[in-house]
């Protein structure tokens, strides 16, 4: 209720700032949209905002009244919802999801890509157009002639419906949490959860039957601040306690460029893991997001074997990594060596992860790339969304292939360079 009055007690001072005009303006935009992009406004007359009077001119402004001026159309960013949603949009800002355009742009391989990809939102972008973009970002995709992409909101409910019952759906969430480095989307469509969830969506089985969706466990209540212990890099600080672990996780912060590979001394690219939280910074932080999903299983299961379940995810995790430093350390070794040269854009002369497959040509360095990105993710991210076909044959096992292709390519450089 109270949140309606406020809703409402916004929209009254929307009302009030321009009641012609919104209601003239609303008339020509209908009219001159519904012969340009029927769907479009049928859609939208659809969602629930065209029965609250939330017009075009709402979102759009009514600078633009004809096919000549098209441009003075306005392109609403998060902070227009935000005017009558305040909570999700408070939600949004403290969550994960509000680090994506940052998260990408931080990485040392986007400015090597083409533009399309990134500005364009056609690959990388396609999925980080999640996060509320500064006046700098927006202007940087201006200059490069990107108009749109202002908007994070209509990510999982699209416009022009807004449709909650569309976010509610896990497929709402597919488009982005799918395929090469994290397969959610799969791993839990073909897990027993997804299998409960589809079962159920086709009434085969009664609505209170458990079936847990990506909603219900990462977005509690609606709450748009999703977060998790691990997250994506699947590393945290402070280092863990076991020693053959904690150096294993060095090499690997070495790998992602945080600690430089000679001193072992934190470089510039640790201030942008903290800053962009791409991974928790301490003990505290991750055992609390950790409890708060042990209860969510505890709707459904003990707490015991909830508890049990997802620590096999940390200990699996922990093997992952030692065959990822090892394989790190035998390509680090032929830098050493001289054996494979520096790329010039690289900080140090050493394997590099974060450049993804642009390793200068080495295809060595691609394969290791492969391994972390793809394979180790796999590994672990299947633990967590109870999948056995991704755990082991599309995870734990090719790993195991990628070490000892690894280790094959490093003794044909090894003895191509003797000759
Ligand atoms: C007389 C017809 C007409 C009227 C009236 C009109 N529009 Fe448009 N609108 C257009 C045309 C034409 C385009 C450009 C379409 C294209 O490029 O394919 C456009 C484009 C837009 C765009 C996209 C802008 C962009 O950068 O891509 C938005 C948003 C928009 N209109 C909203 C509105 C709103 C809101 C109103 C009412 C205030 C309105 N329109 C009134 C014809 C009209
Ligand atoms: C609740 C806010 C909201 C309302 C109401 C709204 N829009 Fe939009 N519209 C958006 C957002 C958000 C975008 C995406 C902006 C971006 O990509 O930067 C958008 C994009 C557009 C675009 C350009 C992209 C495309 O898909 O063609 C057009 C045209 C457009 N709207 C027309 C309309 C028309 C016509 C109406 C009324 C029938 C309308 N909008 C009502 C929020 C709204
Ligand atoms: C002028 C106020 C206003 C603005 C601006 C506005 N909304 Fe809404 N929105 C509403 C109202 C009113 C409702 C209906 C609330 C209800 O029925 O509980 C609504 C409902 C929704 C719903 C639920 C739809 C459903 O199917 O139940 C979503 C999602 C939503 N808005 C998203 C957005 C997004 C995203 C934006 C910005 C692009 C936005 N809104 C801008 C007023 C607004
Ligand atoms: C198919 C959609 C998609 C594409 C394409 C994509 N990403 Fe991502 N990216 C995601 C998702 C989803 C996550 C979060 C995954 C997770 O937590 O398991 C993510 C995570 C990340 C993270 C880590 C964020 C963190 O804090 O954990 C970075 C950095 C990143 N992506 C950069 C990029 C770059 C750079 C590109 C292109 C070269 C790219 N991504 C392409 C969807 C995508
Ligand atoms: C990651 C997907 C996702 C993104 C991004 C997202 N939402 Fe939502 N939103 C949802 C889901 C899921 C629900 C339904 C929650 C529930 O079950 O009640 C929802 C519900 C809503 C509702 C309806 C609340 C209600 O109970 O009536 C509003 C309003 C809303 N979102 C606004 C926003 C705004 C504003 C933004 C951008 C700041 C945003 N959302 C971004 C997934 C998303
Ligand atoms: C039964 C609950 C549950 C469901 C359903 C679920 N997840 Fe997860 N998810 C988890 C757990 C548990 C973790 C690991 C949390 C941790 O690190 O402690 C996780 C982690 C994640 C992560 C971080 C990287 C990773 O994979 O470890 C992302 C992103 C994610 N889930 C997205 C999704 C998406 C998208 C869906 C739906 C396709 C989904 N999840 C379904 C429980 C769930
Ligand atoms: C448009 C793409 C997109 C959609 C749709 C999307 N996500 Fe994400 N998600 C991302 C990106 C990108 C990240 C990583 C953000 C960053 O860089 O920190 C992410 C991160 C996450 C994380 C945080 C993992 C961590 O690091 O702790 C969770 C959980 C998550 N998403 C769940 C969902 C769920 C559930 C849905 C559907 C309701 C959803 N996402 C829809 C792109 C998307
Ligand atoms: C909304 C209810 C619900 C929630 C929440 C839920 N689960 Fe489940 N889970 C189920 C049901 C039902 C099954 C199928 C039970 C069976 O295999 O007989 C299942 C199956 C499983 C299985 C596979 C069991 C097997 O025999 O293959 C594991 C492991 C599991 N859940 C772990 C978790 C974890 C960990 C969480 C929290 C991150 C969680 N679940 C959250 C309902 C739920």
């Amino acid at each position: 209720m109270k949140r309606n009055r406020i809703v409402s007690i916004v929209f009254l001072i929307v009302m009030i700032g321009g009641v012609h005009a919104a209601v003239g303006a609303e008339e020509s935009c209908v009219s001159c949209h519904k012969k340009l992009s029927p769907g479009q406004v049928a859609d939208w007359a659809a969602g629930k905002h065209s029965a609250e009077g939330v017009t075009c001119s709402t979102c759009h402004g009514d600078k633009h009244q004809s096919e000549n001026d098209a441009e003075a159309a306005v392109l609403p960013d998060e902070t227009v919802c935000k005017g009558c949603h305040e909570t999700q949009f408070n939600q949004f800002t403290r969550g994960k999801h509000n680090y994506g355009w940052k998260a990408m742009n931080a990485l040392p391989v986007t400015p090597l890509e083409p533009d399309e990809l990134i500005e364009g939102g056609k690959g990388c972008g396609g999925c980080h157009n999640m996060g509320i973009k500064s006046e700098e970002e927006k202007k940087i995709l201006r200059d490069q002639g990107y108009r749109y992409q202002n908007n994070s909101c209509d990510e999982c409910h699209t416009r022009h419906g807004f449709f909650l019952k569309e976010a509610r759906d896990p497929k709402a969430c597919r488009q982005c949490h799918m395929g090469y480095d994290h397969p959610q989307y799969e791993m839990w469509e073909s897990s027993k959860h997804g299998t409960r969830y589809h079962v159920q969506e086709e009434e085969k089985i009664p609505e209170e039957a458990g079936a847990p969706s990506c909603q219900y466990c990462h977005m509690p209540d609606g709450d748009h601040e999703n977060h998790t212990a691990w997250g994506f890099l699947g590393v945290r600080l402070p280092l863990p306690e076991d020693e053959q672990w904690a150096a294993d996780r060095v090499t690997i912060l070495k790998a992602l460029g945080v600690l430089n590979p000679k001193t072992g001394e934190p470089t510039a690219r640790l201030e942008a893991v903290k800053q962009l939280k791409l991974a928790r910074l301490t003990q505290e932080r991750w055992e609390t997001l950790r409890e708060e999903m042990i209860s969510r299983c505890k709707h459904c299961h003990s707490e015991k074997y909830a508890r049990n379940q997802l620590s096999m995810g940390d200990s699996i995790l922990q093997k992952a990594d030692r065959l990822m430093a090892e394989a790190i350390n035998i390509v680090a070794s032929l830098y050493d060596d001289g054996l494979i040269e520096k790329p010039e854009n690289y900080p140090f002369a050493y394997p590099d992860l974060l450049f993804f497959m642009r390793t200068g040509g080495s295809y060595i360095d691609q394969v290791l790339c492969e391994m972390y990105m793809k394979h180790r993710m796999r590994t672990y991210q299947a633990f967590f969304h109870i999948n056995p076909d991704y755990a082991y044959w599309y995870g734990w096992e090719m790993m195991v292939k990628d070490l000892g292709e690894i280790k094959k390519l490093a003794k044909t450089i090894r003895a191509t360079a003797k000759n």
